[in-house]
C-alpha cells in the first residue's frame, strides 16, 4: 500500500503504468491536479489513497480505450457545442421502463410518439437489477452492470440508447451512488464479515454511534424506520437513510469511490449521456452535523466528474438534490453537476396555484434563477417523487409569510383537507413528531381535474407553461400530458401501499392516450393545449438559455417575467387566480405596443391592455417603445 505524494510523482507513476492516447493524456494532465487534490484532501491519511488513485485513473483509460467510435464521436460533436443543453429546441421525459413500456422492447416502439412529442431528452426510471418486492421503485440497486432480467438486458440497454439518440434523443439514467440494496454483491460480502467490505458501508456494533449522529440527522422515511440505522440480523446496526433494504455506502474509504467511479464509467460506455445524481445531499457524513451537503460532498461530486472527464467526456450530471434552495444551487457548476433539478420553482408554481398569490414563486424567479455560465436547470412541474416544500423560511419571511405555517396549509390543502380545495392528492411520509410532511399525486389530480374543478385543465396547462418558459431543459412526467389522474391500485400491492408515491405512478394511460386528438375528452383537450404550447417554445430561441428578468404586472395574481432574447424580448405573464386579471396599458407602456401573442401567432395591442383568463398565461413578444 502506498500513501499519496506530490501530484507530479504520482502522475509519472501512473503514467508508467497506463496505456492511454494523446486525447486521453491532454485530458489526464488538465484533470490530475484536481483529482488529485481532492484525493489528497478526502483520503490523505489513507495507507491506499495513491493505490485507489492509480486505479480509477487506469480503469478511466481502459474504458476511454473500450468507447466506441460512435459514442466518441459524439463526445466531439459536444466539445463543439458545449450549450447543447441550453437550446430552446431541449424537453425531457420521464417514465418507468415497466409501468410505461411494459420493456426496453417497449420503450423502442415508443420512439415514434417521443418524437412526435418532440422529446430530446428521455430519463428511464432506475432499471437494474434490485431486490424482488419491493426495491424503492428500483432506488435500492443490487447491480449497476446488469439490468432488471424483466426489462432486458445491458445489450438491449445499450442498443436502445444508440436508437434514441439516432431519433435525436439522449438517454439519461439514475446513478444510485448514495447507497446500494442489502442484496448488492458488497453488500452481502459485508454482511459476511470480509473486512475489505465491511469498510464499504458504515456498520457500527451497538447505538453508541447511532445515537451520537441521530443527534443532528434528520429522519428521511421515518414511516419505514425511525432515525437513520437498522439493526442487521446479527445485532449491529447499519446506516440506512432511505429504506431498510438500501445501505448507504461509506465514501470515506477510498476504495468506494473507485467502486462506483468504475460503475459510472461502464454506464457511459453503454451510450447513458445524462446521469441523474440520485440524492447528492448525502454521500458525505460527519459526526455533529445533518449529514447533509457536507464539503466533501461537493468533492465527490467533483471528483466524479473529473473522472467523467477523462472516460466520457460528453456526459453530464444532473443533481438531485431537494433541499434548502441555497444548498441546492450549490451543487451546480461546470466541475460538479452541470445541470440540476429546481425543485424550488416546481414547489412554488404548486404554493401559487393553491394561494392563488404568485409572490413567493415572484420572488424565487427573480432572486434564485441565475446559474453560473454552462450550467441549466431542468424545470418541471411533477416528477415521480413527492413535493416537498423546500423554500427558505427566511424568503417567506420577507413577504410575511410563516414558513411552517405555509407548509402546513399547503400539505393539508394538496391532500384536500382545507375546505375548496380543488386537489386531491395523498400525504407522504407524515411525521407526527416534527409535523413535516410531503404530498404525492398526479399533475392532473393535485391541479383539480380529478376533482372535477372547472379550472383544472387550465392549471395543468398554465404550470408546464411555466416550466416551459423559464429556460433550461424542460421535464414532462409522461403520461402528464394527456392528463394522467392518480391511481390508488398500489394500495392492493404489499410492496407498494405503504408508499402512497405509488399513487402518481400509474400504468401508462392507455386509454388518455387513444384519445389524445380527441379535444372532446381531458386528455385531447390538455394534449392539445400542451403540444401547441411545446411547438412554441421549441420555435422561440430566447426560451432556451436561462436569462430571465422579472416583471411586475401590477396585479396581486399575476406573475411575471422577460426572456430576453436578440432584438425583442419574451414577456409571461401567468394568472393563477381564479378570476380573469386585468393588466393597463400603463404597466405595459414600456414596450412597443405591436406585440405578438407567440402561442396564438395572433398580434395584440398593448396600448388597449390585456385581459388575462383565470389560470391563463401568454407569452408575448415584444419590442423596446
Ligand atoms: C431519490 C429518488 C427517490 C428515492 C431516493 C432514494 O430521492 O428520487 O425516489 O426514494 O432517492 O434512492
Amino acid at each position: 500500500m502506498t500513501a499519496l505524494s506530490d501530484a507530479a510523482t504520482d502522475l509519472q507513476l501512473i503514467r508508467t503504468a497506463t496505456v492511454t492516447d494523446a486525447s486521453f493524456d491532454t485530458r489526464l494532465d488538465a484533470q490530475f491536479p484536481r483529482l488529485h487534490g481532492i484525493f489528497q484532501e478526502l483520503y490523505g491519511d489513507r495507507a491506499d489513497a495513491a493505490e485507489q488513485l492509480a486505479a480509477v485513473v487506469q480503469e478511466a483509460a481502459a474504458s476511454w480505450r473500450r468507447r466506441s467510435l460512435e459514442l466518441k464521436a459524439r463526445d466531439a460533436q459536444r466539445a463543439a457545442d458545449p450549450d447543447w443543453f441550453q437550446s430552446e429546441s431541449m424537453l425531457g421525459g420521464v417514465c418507468y421502463v415497466d409501468r410505461f413500456a411494459g420493456d426496453l422492447d417497449g420503450v423502442r416502439a415508443q420512439i415514434p410518439y417521443f418524437q412526435e412529442l418532440g422529446l430530446t431528452y428521455l430519463h428511464l426510471m432506475p432499471l437494474f437489477d434490485a431486490p424482488e418486492g419491493d426495491n424503492d421503485g428500483g432506488y435500492a440497486v443490487s447491480s449497476y452492470r446488469r439490468v432488471s432480467p424483466a426489462l432486458g438486458s445491458m445489450e438491449e440497454l445499450a442498443a436502445l440508447a444508440a436508437d434514441l439518440r439516432l431519433a435525436g434523443i439522449s438517454l439519461v439514467l439514475d446513478f444510485i451512488f448514495n447507497h446500494t440494496s442489502n442484496e448488492h454483491e458488497w453488500a452481502r460480502k459485508a454482511v459476511a464479515g470480509d473486512p475489505d467490505f465491511e469498510d464499504f458501508y458504515l456498520i457500527f456494533p451497538d447505538r453508541t454511534m447511532p445515537d451520537a449522529y441521530e443527534q443532528t440527522v434528520r429522519e428521511i422515511f421515518p414511516d419505514d424506520h425511525p432515525g437513520s440505522f437498522v439493526q442487521l440480523d446479527d445485532g449491529r446496526w447499519i446506516w440506512a437513510t432511505f429504506y431498510h433494504f438500501q445501505w448507504d455506502l461509506n465514501y470515506a474509504n477510498p476504495a468506494v469511490f473507485r467502486a462506483m467511479a468504475g460503475e459510472m464509467i461502464f454506464l457511459a460506455n453503454q451510450g447513458v449521456e445524462i446521469l441523474r445524481m440520485d440524492a447528492v445531499a448525502f454521500i458525505w457524513k460527519r459526526l455533529g452535523t445533518t449529514c447533509e451537503s457536507l464539503p466533501e460532498a461537493h468533492l465527490l461530486l467533483q471528483a466524479f466528474n473529473a473522472v467523467l472527464d477523462l472516460a466520457a467526456p460528453s456526459m453530464l450530471f444532473k443533481s438531485e438534490a431537494i433541499v434548502h434552495p441555497d444548498e441546492v444551487v450549490s451543487y451546480i457548476s461546470r466541475d460538479e453537476c452541470e445541470l440540476s433539478y429546481n425543485p424550488l420553482q416546481m414547489a412554488l408554481t404548486w404554493e401559487a396555484l393553491a394561494t392563488r398569490d404568485p409572490r413567493l414563486l415572484q420572488q424565487a424567479l427573480e432572486r434564485r434563477h441565475a446559474l453560473p455560465a454552462g450550467t441549466a436547470w431542468v424545470n418541471y412541474v411533477r416528477s415521480h417523487d413527492d413535493i416537498g416544500w423546500t423554500f427558505a423560511d427566511e424568503d417567506a419571511a420577507e413577504l410575511g409569510i410563516d414558513g411552517y405555517a405555509h407548509r402546513r396549509f399547503l400539505n393539508d390543502f394538496y391532500v384536500n383537507r382545507v375546505e375548496g380545495s380543488f386537489s386531491r392528492g395523498a400525504t407522504f411520509q407524515e411525521n407526527p413528531r416534527t409535523g413535516d410532511a410531503r404530498v404525492a399525486g398526479t399533475t392532473a389530480s393535485l391541479a383539480g381535474v380529478e376533482a372535477g374543478d372547472a379550472g383544472g385543465e387550465d392549471r395543468v396547462v398554465l404550470a408546464h407553461a411555466i416550466a416551459l418558459s423559464t429556460g433550461g431543459i424542460p421535464l414532462l412526467y409522461l403520461g402528464d400530458e394527456v392528463g394522467q389522474l392518480n391511481d390508488d391500485g398500489y394500495l392492493d400491492d404489499p410492496h407498494h401501499a405503504h408508499d402512497s408515491r405509488w399513487v402518481h405512478r400509474g400504468e401508462r394511460p392507455a386509454e388518455a392516450y387513444a384519445a389524445r386528438h380527441d379535444e372532446s375528452t381531458p386528455a385531447g383537450r390538455i394534449h392539445s393545449r400542451l403540444t401547441r404550447v411545446i411547438a412554441t417554445r421549441k420555435a422561440t430561441p430566447a426560451l432556451g438559455g436561462n436569462r430571465l428578468i422579472g416583471f411586475d404586472a401590477g396585479h396581486p395574481t399575476v406573475l411575471g417575467y422577460q426572456r430576453p432574447g436578440v432584438g425583442s424580448v419574451v414577456l409571461v405573464l401567468a394568472n393563477v387566480g381564479d378570476d380573469p386579471a386585468d393588466i393597463d396599458a400603463l404597466t405595459l407602456s414600456g414596450f412597443d405596443a405591436a406585440a405578438t401573442d407567440l402561442v396564438t401567432a395572433e398580434p395584440v395591442d398593448l396600448a388597449a391592455g390585456l385581459t388575462l383568463p383565470a389560470h391563463g398565461f401568454v407569452w408575448l413578444e415584444v419590442g423596446p417603445r
